[in-house]
């Protein structure tokens, strides 16, 4: 099991090619696979969830090649169309990858044969009702281990499904969909299964979350419609592959703001950084904490937009952190950088307000337990809630032992916690930084020559 040791520093600095967009790469092999001909995937996020991804497709018949180019890497994908996937020998393992478990799903139902899908052991805690339900609507069998909701008291409604998930496929219906709660991966595992319906399958969502997936459909030429919180694609739908260039993941830019932000004297310029405003939440925090981070240079590449973000600096002199209050509809929005939010709030005068994130506790880890349980052993006065969490700022942090739960985005930001805590602080369990952001440790430490 690897450990990081971060030390006290009072500088950053550097320019740093983000690595590409996670969900972005997940959802170009996805459509890569069902497309007609080749795509060719520029910027894929190396990473262990969306290698995943991969090796599934590979399971199911699809032919994929790796290469690099300068900094980047290059998928080639040879797309069999919409029903050229073949029946895998065995179970499908999607690691610890709950977008490729919720999004192949969709796929899978529109198949004739049966598959099943497993992963590691912080999958088999992830709720599946949220897809079983739609995916069962529209005609496909799909069955799971049955559990209690971990929920519960929080309303959570009693029974749920758990991964390993079975699916048998077939002939789907169109459905109208009002998601239950605004979820990207439910929505798109309900569009991706539209394609194999015949009609117009509608999903209706209570507020806006990441809309990777219509964006790629509209720029593969797939015939997609948005009104308000409703989208709908009518099917049978295929179409040919395209190049599909991804963005830096600014999910991952998120850990490398706050601790420009946090580190004294620290200057950073993050290139090519996805700036899909769906995504864009944390931008939206810094600044009305009163942080300085400055967007430039924004283009639209493959119908996702990206840009170079400046950090320097807090002055804390003339401006101060302040306290805010965090939910609603802001909450899909910063649903991934919630950690590294909370991180931000321990040096923020003030309470910082967490609330209506209650998804939290069903993520890699129960993110509102784990990261409150490792920042007040650091020093940090949190209060969690059923729904989120409230952080009292501003506390010097000190350095300690403390664990990561296997929990990527948890690590991190534990890490970037360790950049300002006094002395030396040793996070446990940090092999699952690899899920998101390979090449996390090698990058902070350039950074700091
Ligand atoms: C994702 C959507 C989000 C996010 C996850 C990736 C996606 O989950 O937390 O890391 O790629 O669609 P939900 O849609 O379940 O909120």
């Amino acid at each position: 099991m690897k450990t990081l040791k971060i030390s006290r520093t009072n500088k950053l600095h550097g320019e740093v090619y983000i690595p590409g967009d996670k969900s972005i790469s997940h959802r170009a092999v996805m459509l890569g696979a069902i497309a007609d001909g080749e795509t060719v995937i520029d910027n894929f996020l190396d990473s262990e969830d969306c290698l995943a991804t991969l090796d599934c497709f590979r399971k199911l018949g699809i032919e994929s090649r790796k290469s690099k180019v300068e900094n980047r890497k290059l998928v080639k994908i040879q797309g069999k169309g919409l029903h050229g996937l073949s029946k895998p020998d065995g179970a499908l393992n999607v690691g610890n990858s709950g977008t490729t478990i919720r999004l192949i799903s969709g796929i899978l139902a529109g198949q004739s044969f049966e598959t099943t899908i497993t992963g590691d052991a912080s999958i088999q805690k992830r709720p599946m009702k949220r897809i079983a339900e739609p995916l069962s609507r529209m005609g496909a069998g799909i069955s799971g281990r049955e559990g209690r909701d971990v929920r519960e008291k929080e309303g959570g409604g009693g029974s749920e499904i758990y991964p390993p998930l079975t699916i048998s496929g077939g002939k789907l219906r169109p459905i109208e969909y009002k998601l239950p709660m605004a979820s990207a991966q439910v929505k798109s595992c309900v569009l991706l299964a539209g394609l194999y319906a015949e009609g117009e399958t509608c999903v209706i969502e209570p507020a806006p979350s990441r809309d990777h997936t219509e964006r790629m459909l509209s720029y593969l030429g797939v015939k997609f419609a948005k009104l308000g919180n409703t989208v709908s694609v009518c099917g049978p739908a295929s179409f040919e592959g395209r190049t599909i260039d991804v963005p830096g993941d600014i999910s991952s830019a998120a850990f490398l703001m706050v601790a420009g932000l946090l580190v004294p004297n620290s200057d950073l310029l993050l290139r090519n950084v996805g700036t899909n405003p769906t995504r864009t939440g944390i931008l939206e925090v810094l600044h009305r904490m009163g942080a300085q981070v400055e967007v430039l240079d924004e283009e639209i590449i493959s119908g996702e937009p990206r840009a170079s973000i400046e950090i320097r600096k807090l002055k804390i002199e003339n401006r101060k952190l302040e306290g805010m209050e965090i939910g609603g509809e802001l909450i899909p929005k910063v649903i991934d950088e919630i950690p590294i939010i909370a991180v931000l709030a321990t040096q923020a005068t003030g309470q910082t307000i967490i609330k209506d994130a209650k998804e939290l506790r069903v993520k890699e880890s129960d993110r509102i337990k784990t990261i409150s349980t490792e920042l007040k052993k650091m020093g940090a006065k949190i209060k969690e809630k059923e729904d989120g969490m409230v952080i009292s700022g501003p506390t010097k942090l000190k350095g300690t032992k403390v664990q990561s739960y296997g929990d990527h985005r948890v690590a991190m930001s534990l890490a970037v916690a360790g950049l300002i805590a006094e002395g030396e602080t040793i996070i446990e369990d940090t092999d699952c930084i690899e899920t998101s952001f390979p090449g996390f440790e090698d990058l902070l430490k350039k950074l700091l020559d």
